[in-house]
């Protein structure tokens, strides 16, 4: 199984981050097995600002089309720790398994903590 983590940590040192300083690196394997990465990049207009986790999101569904799903996702930030914020984890549902059971991945005091989507997002928006 590919670590995603590393590869999310790879990705953060892509980042363009110039007003944060949060330099964040996403890693994601989908449901077909295929493994993408992405960063964050800011804008002067911050409001134009993309998350690492969106960011790749967005890289799979162009690479593998609309019935993508996510099997698992890490999250890493340069100095910091987070799980994803509430924006990618409704996008994080739109692609995810049933049952939000796609899989979260971040730090927190430098362990991995695992958790599914239904648990980061319970009682999720849906059309
Ligand atoms: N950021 C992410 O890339 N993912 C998150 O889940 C939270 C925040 C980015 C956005 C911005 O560039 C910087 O971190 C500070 O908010």
């Amino acid at each position: 199984m590919p670590d995603l983590l590393e590869l999310a940590d790879q990705a953060a040192r892509k980042a363009y981050a110039p007003y944060s300083k949060f330099q964040v690196g996403c890693a994601l394997e989908t449901a077909a097995g295929g493994l993408y990465t992405g960063c964050n990049v800011e804008n002067a207009s911050y409001g134009l600002t993309i998350c690492a986790e969106r960011n790749t999101i967005f890289q799979a569904v162009a690479a593998e089309g609309p019935q993508m799903k996510i099997a698992r996702l890490a999250v890493v930030c340069i100095g910091h720790e987070f799980p994803p914020c509430g924006a990618c984890r409704q996008v994080i549902a739109e692609f995810s398994l049933l049952s939000g059971s796609t899989e979260v991945i971040f730090l927190r005091a430098g362990q991995p903590i695992t958790r599914s989507l239904a648990e980061l997002l319970p009682e999720t928006f849906a059309l």
